[in-house]
């Protein structure tokens, strides 16, 4: 798959210099737009996707779609935890203020922003993302989304986003390093509602949460591990979360392993 990165048909100096930079992050080529369409720079430079930076912001056109940073579904989550309802992801890590949380399936980074609302400003959040370009555009877009939210703001502010593979992340901290580890892996049967990833289908990390993966993240939570799956997902059993919560009418569900269950 390659990603080529190029900017609007007349960019502004600061574009022009964050797309050298993202190309750069990406080890992909920067070209330049002049008059040409999308489609025809992906014929002229043979790729897959491209990158286009414009006022500031990134926006990736994939074959599947397009995708550029949004808070979606954190924004009503937060507002939801404000007014004191109880969130399914925040109630299975048994979140409190001051936690620590490896998000090490940051994705679109919805959770990891729900998850540093909660932590607060003695909290820590990092997020892990194994595709360069999905780590670029959402560190990009929480550092530099306009919100008149403060609480959205410094929610992302905190959080910290790593481009690397789980399995090799977690091998490289000591024992105990956060309080939470989370991971929520692409469904193994997609939700076919599941628009915002669409554009990203191509793109993804499709590969199966491993027993190791889990052993290594129960070495390195204090608390405990979660996993989001699908509400009856073989893979709660199949990796050893005897817990799960979730919503009654829920099509998706938290599976909790308590380090003190394990004796680690
Ligand atoms: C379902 S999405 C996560 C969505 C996220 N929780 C959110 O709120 O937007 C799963 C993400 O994990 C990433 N991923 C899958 N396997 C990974 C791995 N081994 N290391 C790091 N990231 C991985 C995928 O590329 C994908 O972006």
């Amino acid at each position: 798959m390659q990603t080529i990165v190029t900017t609007s048909h007349k960019p502004d100096p600061r574009s022009v210099a964050i797309g050298g930079w993202a190309a750069e992050i990406l080890n992909s080529e920067f070209v330049d737009r002049s008059r040409m369409s999308l489609e025809d720079l992906k014929i002229k430079h043979n790729a897959e996707n491209i990158i286009v930076v414009a006022n500031g912001d990134m926006k990736l056109y994939s074959p599947r779609g397009e995708y550029f940073f949004h808070p979606s579904m954190s924004v009503p989550r937060i507002k939801a935890i404000k007014q004191g309802k109880s969130d399914h992801m925040i109630a299975a890590m048994d979140l409190e203020p001051g936690d620590s949380v490896l998000d090490c399936t940051l994705g679109l980074g919805s959770d990891a922003i729900v998850a540093s609302f909660a932590a607060g400003t003695e909290g820590m959040v990092t997020g892990i993302e194994a595709v360069p370009e999905i780590a670029l555009i959402v560190k990009h877009g929480m550092a530099n989304y306009i919100t008149e939210s403060q609480a959205l703001k410094s929610a992302m502010a905190r959080i910290r986003v790593e481009c690397a593979l789980y399995e090799q992340y977690l091998t490289g901290i000591p024992d105990q390093a956060f309080d939470i580890v989370y991971f929520d892996p692409m469904f193994r049967h997609p939700r076919l509602k599941s628009s915002s990833m669409e554009p990203l289908r191509g793109i993804v990390k499709y590969d199966p949460l491993s027993r190791d993966a889990v052993r290594e993240a129960l070495r390195v939570a204090q608390k405990r591990v979660v996993m989001k799956e699908n509400t009856f997902s073989q893979e709660f059993a199949r990796l050893g979360f005897s817990t799960v919560i979730g919503g009654r009418y829920s099509p998706v569900a938290f599976g909790i392993i308590e380090k003190q269950e394990t004796g680690l």
